[in-house]
């Protein structure tokens, strides 16, 4: 999600570094934006200038060092671990500038707990953005007790500068709101397709596009989301309840261990000519 992420600040004007710690995944992104950029010229939503501009104002790099000096306003994109995004969190803080605020796009982290890995909590919030990050206008700021005013004042003013239509969240709950109902349709249905209740998943994912006008039914939406996230979102609830009902179900486990994560990887729930990673779609 990140690379999309950094496209809606460069179109809203502001000089953004992307990192990442793979090249490759850099590289990956780089074409992924360039290709939706023609097709968006393409289709008359964007000028080649603006285009063009958007491009020429995002920087990329491997180095954090790099990305975070002279940040004003750093957005944490890294894999769904509480242990991997803390330390994120500790870096950052002695690489961006004092001023800057630290925001979290977790699925399901409460920034409280990566707060506390800083010597700015009044400074650290969750900024959540959905996939495709820029096409859902949604995105859902949450603060915990420290966050300032004026940080969640920031981040809502951000938010809408690239665009979307954020809601501000004022306690703190994993999962936030978006997830926490999302959580419940997707268990659902994947109960139901490990009772044997319809024929298929690809029969419950039309039943929820026909029956409730969802754009895309709960597998599609797992294969896009990835079910690495869904994983790592369901182990972390674990972790923080100790809910044996928390954990992950049993085919959601499976495709974990088999690598199968849905378009990044090429195969999900369903099959996809070729990985997310290599291009938009
Ligand atoms: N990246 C960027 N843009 C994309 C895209 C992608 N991966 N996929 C499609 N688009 C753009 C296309 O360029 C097109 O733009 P245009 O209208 O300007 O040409 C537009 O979206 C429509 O695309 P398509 O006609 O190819 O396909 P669809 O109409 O089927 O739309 C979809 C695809 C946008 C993915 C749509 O099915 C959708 O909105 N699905 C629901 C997505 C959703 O529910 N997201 C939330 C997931 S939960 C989450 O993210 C939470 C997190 O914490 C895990």
């Amino acid at each position: 999600m990140g690379h999309q992420i950094a496209m809606l600040g460069a179109l809203a004007g502001c000089a953004t570094s992307v990192v990442d710690v793979r090249a490759e995944a850099l590289e990956n992104a780089q074409a992924s934006l360039r290709t939706l950029a023609a097709r968006w010229t393409e289709g008359k939503r964007l000028t080649e200038w603006d285009a063009a501009n958007a491009l020429g104002r995002l920087r990329w790099s491997t180095s954090l060092a790099d990305g975070a000096r002279g940040a004003d306003f750093v957005i944490e994109a890294v894999i769904e671990r509480l242990e991997e995004k803390r330390e994120v969190f500790g870096a950052l803080d002695r690489l961006a500038p004092p001023h800057a605020i630290l925001a979290t796009n977790s699925s399901t982290i409460r920034s409280s707990l990566l707060a506390s890995a800083t010597g700015r909590p009044d400074r650290v919030c969750n900024v959540h953005f959905f996939n495709p990050p820029l096409v859902v206008e949604l995105v859902e700021v949450m603060v915990h007790p420290q966050t300032s005013e004026a940080t969640a004042a920031a981040a809502m003013l951000l938010a809408r500068r690239m665009g979307r239509a954020p809601v501000l969240l004022r306690r703190e709950i994993s999962g936030f709101v978006v997830n926490r109902i999302l959580g419940g349709l997707v268990d659902e249905a994947v109960r139901l397709y490990e009772a044997g209740i319809a024929d298929s998943f690809e029969d419950i994912d039309l039943a929820v596009k026909k029956g409730l006008g969802h754009p895309m039914g709960p597998f599609e939406l797992m294969d896009l989301v990835g079910i690495d996230v869904a994983y790592d979102v369901r182990m972390q609830r674990f972790a923080e309840t100790s809910d044996p009902a928390q954990r992950p179900p049993r085919s959601i486990i499976e495709k974990y261990e088999r690598g199968e994560w849905g378009r990044k990887t090429g195969k999900g729930w369903y099959t996809y000519p070729r990985p997310a990673g290599s291009g938009p779609g």
